[in-house]
């Protein structure tokens, strides 16, 4: 009999990715992975608009890979999504399950009676519990959970797309100290930004800016297809790259690194005591931009490298050369299958 495999299911506005993880003790074992884009305006601000689209992306991604697992544990972002470190004083730790849903109330952006809560404690003195309040619009859940069940799979758990990369930097990086790392997830819509120690989170933002911009700014500037503008941002680094769109890439790269500098430093600047930032991780297919880890790090003035280490992860034949490329775009898919990992 084969052991359990577990697919973790990444939904993005431009693809969807597969990665199904075989555990072997603590060892993660990739035995495979999937991708496949969607077309454009199928989701949109991670609302689904075309279910048949996602649907049919997800058994196609499902083939391309050759995903046998069923069991999946799907995950979510963006505006429908909340996570929040709260320190609640005046509350013992037996009492905060009858708090959470009032203490809720009081941060989430949407009403609290749509919402799925979860938490995870992260510390606790005599009278004071220190949690990370997660939380997620009911209707989202179950329109995803819809269209991952009518692709074939049956979904065990709903994670967030930080906490899953923050699980695989963990089993990748081992970290557990002090110092404070930011993981980026720059994606086509969205990039979700994560400020970690050792001790678990302590800041998450997702910024309603990714590489699809930078793709409509080509198609518009060269008069070009949506997927000609893509192959064209894709394809060349930027040495080969016309000089229009080398423009266009240079302008918004240094935009959107000022974006997340902004981000960065504002909740620093609220947050005097903790420790400034260490390094900042990139993952997600837009970290792939020529260019992009430099000019943020001069930004920043602070280390930037992309998620790769990879060497904890023990990958099926053939995935390899597969993984050298892709890897910071499967690392959401990869970080949820691994979950269990650090069970
Ligand atoms: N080598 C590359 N260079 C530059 N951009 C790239 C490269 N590879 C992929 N991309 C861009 O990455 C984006 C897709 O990344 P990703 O798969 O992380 O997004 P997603 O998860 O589908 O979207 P979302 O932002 O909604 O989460 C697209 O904009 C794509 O053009
Ligand atoms: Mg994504």
């Amino acid at each position: 009999m084969f052991p359990s495999r577990l697919v973790g299911i990444d939904i993005g506005s431009h693809s969807v990715k597969l990665a199904e993880v075989i555990p072997r003790g603590k060892e993660i074992y990739l035995s495979a992975f999937g991708v496949k884009p969607i077309p454009d305006n199928s989701i949109v601000l991670r609302e689904i608009i075309d279910r048949h689209a996602v649907v049919e992306a997800l058994k196609e991604a499902r083939g391309a890979g050759k995903i046998r697992g069923q069991n999946a544990i799907i995950t979510l972002s963006g505006p429908g999504t909340f996570v929040k470190r709260v320190q609640l004083s005046g509350v013992k730790l037996r009492e905060l399950p009858n708090v959470i849903s009032w203490e809720a109330a009081q941060w989430l952006p949407f009403r609290v009676d749509e919402a799925e809560l979860d938490y995870e404690v992260l510390g606790v003195e005599d009278s004071s519990v220190d949690f990370l309040l997660v939380a997620a619009k009911k209707s989202m859940v179950q329109s995803y959970i819809g269209v991952v069940r009518e692709a074939g799979f049956d979904p065990q758990v709903v994670d967030i797309d930080v906490l899953a990369l923050q699980n695989l930097y963990r089993l990748s990086y081992g970290h557990r100290s002090p110092q404070v790392v930011a993981l980026l997830n720059v994606g086509d819509s969205i990039t979700s930004i994560n400020i970690f120690n050792g001790a678990g989170t302590l800041f998450v933002k997702d910024i309603f800016l990714g590489g699809e911009v930078l793709t409509k700014s080509i198609q518009n500037r060269l008069g070009l297809s949506r997927s000609e503008a893509e192959n064209l941002k894709v394809s060349v680094s930027s040495g080969g790259l016309p000089p229009e769109v080398k423009e266009e890439m240079d302008d918004f790269i240094i935009f959107f690194a000022k974006q997340i500098d902004e981000s960065i430093k504002e909740w620093f600047s609220e947050n005097p005591s903790v420790p400034p930032l260490a390094s900042v991780v990139l993952s997600g297919g837009s970290s792939g931009l020529p260019g992009f880890a430099n000019s943020l790090g001069k930004i920043l003035q602070v280390n930037v490298e992309t998620l790769s280490n990879i060497d904890t992860i023990r990958l099926q034949k053939g995935l390899d050369n597969i993984m050298r490329s892709t890897f910071p775009m499967a690392a959401v898919s990869i970080g949820l299958a691994a979950r269990r990992g650090l069970l």
